[in-house]
């Protein structure tokens, strides 16, 4: 287990496409435990393998109920809409007003490469759709309403 570095906004390996995960080896199986060690320590909700310089198709998220691996992952359904504060580790100290579906069903493989499929509302819903942008090289300043914003110190973790 180890801690990596966190690229952030205007490093070019955050603009590009991650490819899928074939197969699970010890090699990524290190990746994902490591993403989420960084995850915790940073203090974020979730990461993408782009995040540390890698580019497969794995995300990692954990908006309190536990951590969530996703390999290969695709929303396969979105449903309503919700708009408020989003932030990314690649930006810190910063966020902005983003839109995203309050609901959404996601089909992908586990550490394992089992495939299946989970449904995310509010801030799961936005955290799956966050990630996933990050695969397709697409960062939430794309999509913002508005202005980049400093969060407030004491807000800050
Ligand atoms: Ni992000």
């Amino acid at each position: 287990m180890a801690i990596r570095n966190i690229r952030t906004l205007g490093d070019d390996v955050l603009r590009k496409t991650s490819k899928p995960v074939k197969e699970m080896t010890e090699r990524t199986k290190n990746l994902i435990e490591d993403m989420l060690d960084t995850m915790y320590l940073a203090g974020g909700v979730g990461l993408a393998a782009p995040q540390v310089g890698v580019l497969k198709r794995i995300v990692v998220i954990d908006v309190g109920d536990g951590p969530v691996v996703l390999v290969n992952p695709q929303i396969i359904e979105t449903d309503g809409e919700q708009s408020g504060l989003e932030g990314c580790l690649s930006l810190p100290g910063k966020h902005a007003i983003v839109t995203r579906p309050n609901h959404v069903i996601v089909k992908a493989q586990d550490k394992n490469m089992e495939e299946f499929t989970l449904e995310g509302e509010e801030l799961m819903a936005r955290a799956i759709c966050h990630e996933c942008d990050h695969l397709d090289g697409i960062m939430y300043v794309d999509k913002m309403e508005g202005e980049l914003m400093d969060v407030p110190a004491e807000d800050e973790e």
